[in-house]
């Protein structure tokens, strides 16, 4: 499905009904990525999962565009679906568009999951990094970021025991067009400092890592954890940074534990 959202054309899914859960995709990869987890909810919650701009069937917009935008197109998409308040969901990228959220949509967020990622903007040694594989992307396009970025977001031992995973992870990256690719580089580098909100985050919040996270070490969440009043840490065994696609049941599990107290 998609919808003219902030002018431009942003793909998603809905499925089912009940409390709606907002899942927001990490770098560089898609909607595609929260397949496992629309089979495990969608029997009992509204499942919605986003394509940011530039991203599977979204259009690409090559502009000075920010955290911000994307957080501001979640929120064009709520209201699209005449909906107020959801869960938020969001994955490393995800998670840093859920503290844009945060920073101007407080009140349209009933609770948060912030998985692999953390509060902290880029070092600058991190930005210079970015820099890198933005020239990467615009020269040789998402053949070369797949290669840079799989030993990044899954754990070694996926990499080693689970060729499908991996090829599965590589597919959805190629499936990125590099304006895409270039353009989140160029945003996340530009997102400021969350450290300061985490005290101020009184909803229910689940921190999700996976143990050999790379990307977003367990210690960025563990910070987290330990400043967000109302927050639970879960940390899965056998999983990189895409916890959810590389350990889906324990993720799923961890998910329906954490909403099932939103019910009661
Ligand atoms: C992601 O998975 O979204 C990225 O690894 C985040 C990042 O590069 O900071």
């Amino acid at each position: 499905m998609n919808a003219i959202i902030n002018s431009m054309r942003i793909g998603y899914t809905d499925q089912g009904e009940g409390l709606p859960l907002v899942f927001i995709h990490a770098f560089p990869l898609s909607k595609v990525m929260w397949e496992t987890q629309i089979h495990a909810l969608a029997n009992h919650y509204r499942v919605i999962t986003i394509d940011l701009r530039g991203h599977g069937e979204s259009d690409a917009m090559l502009w000075n565009v920010t955290l911000d935008d994307y957080a501001a197109d979640v929120v064009g998409l709520l209201d699209h679906l005449g909906l107020g308040k959801a869960v938020f969901i969001g994955l490393s990228m995800g998670g840093y568009t859920v503290f844009s959220l945060y920073r101007q949509y407080a009140h349209r967020i009933q609770a948060l999951v912030l998985a692999d990622t953390r509060a902290q903007a880029d070092s600058e040694e991190g930005k210079t990094g970015r820099r890198a594989m933005a020239q990467v992307a615009f020269k040789e396009g998402a053949v070369a970021i797949a290669n840079l970025m799989i030993p990044k977001l899954l754990a070694p031992s996926t990499i080693q025991q689970r060729p499908n995973v991996m090829e599965q992870v590589r597919q959805w990256i190629l499936g990125t067009p590099r304006e895409g690719i270039i353009v989140d580089l160029m945003a996340m580098a530009a997102r400021p400092d969350s450290t300061h909100l985490l005290s101020t985050i009184t909803c229910p919040t689940l921190i999700v890592v996976g143990e050999d996270d790379q990307a977003t070490p367990v210690a960025e969440s563990r910070y987290m954890a330990d400043r967000i009043p109302n927050a639970t840490l879960v940390t899965i065994p056998q999983a990189g940074h895409l916890s959810n696609v590389e350990q889906p049941d324990v993720f799923n599990q961890a998910l329906a534990s954490f909403l099932n107290t939103l019910d009661a």
